[in-house]
């Protein structure tokens, strides 16, 4: 599974992808709104430290996003472009691909929407789990349906589980089998979390302190030196 950061801010993926463990960024309009840096600017540095980078179109006729899809991906090649899930989208998917420009469709909230999205074309379907969620609806059964749609046809569209909000909806994305699971950067730091692990190193390291005053430090370089 490919782990996306959700998140318009330069630093977070800077730290992120310090960790060796992030694949690429998604960004959306209100995120970028968000940071109050030039959009252009965000995304070229961003390209800089992942090798897949969405930036989403926000014109709503084909033409629009043609254009701006055109836009956004001459920014970098580690552009994909995000396209709303809606059929003036459609038109423009159709000419962008034939560019050779990578589509992702946002704003996906049925099982029927994606498989238009596969038929289409499109490199990424990006299902909302948290906005179903918040509506008292389950977006993990979303997720479950794409997955067993697509595999029945074994189409290429990878398949982005999005709007998680918290570790448990990635594990369970992972379980079903979504090929990339796009947090925020606090969901992100979730999952390495646990508070076993901080009282177990907690306990080795005073254990470590206490018998080192006794012992001496073997690892220290002046230790190993005379056992030699
Ligand atoms: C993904 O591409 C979207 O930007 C994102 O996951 C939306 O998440 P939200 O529902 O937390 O805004």
């Amino acid at each position: 599974m490919k782990f996306f950061l959700d998140t318009g801010n330069v630093e977070e993926v800077r730290r992120a992808a310090a960790l060796g463990v992030l694949d690429g960024v998604t960004t959306n309009p209100s995120l970028l709104a968000k940071e109050g840096k030039p959009f252009r600017e965000a995304l070229v540095e961003m390209c800089g430290l992942v090798e897949v980078v969405n930036g989403e179109v926000v014109a709503t006729d084909a033409e629009g996003m043609i254009a701006e899809g055109r836009e956004l991906a001459s920014i970098h090649p580690n552009i994909v472009v995000k396209i709303p899930m809606m059929p003036e989208g459609f038109k423009a998917i159709r000419v962008l691909r034939s560019e050779g420009i990578r589509i992702n469709v946002t704003l996906v909230f049925s099982p029927a929407q994606a498989l238009l999205v596969a038929k289409a074309g499109a490199y990424f379907v990006s299902p909302f789990l948290g906005r179903l969620d918040d509506i008292a609806s389950d977006g993990m059964k979303l997720l479950g349906e794409i997955i067993e749609v697509y595999r029945q046809y074994s189409f290429e569209t990878q398949v982005l589980a999005a709007s998680l909000r918290h570790s448990m909806h990635v594990v369970e994305a992972a379980k079903l089998g979504a090929d990339i699971a796009t947090m925020p950067y606090k969901v992100f730091e979730q999952l390495f979390k646990h508070p076993l692990t901080d009282r177990g190193l907690e306990a080795f390291l005073q254990d470590w302190e206490k018998a080192r005053a006794v012992l001496g430090d073997i690892l220290a370089p002046e230790a190993v030196k005379s056992k030699k």
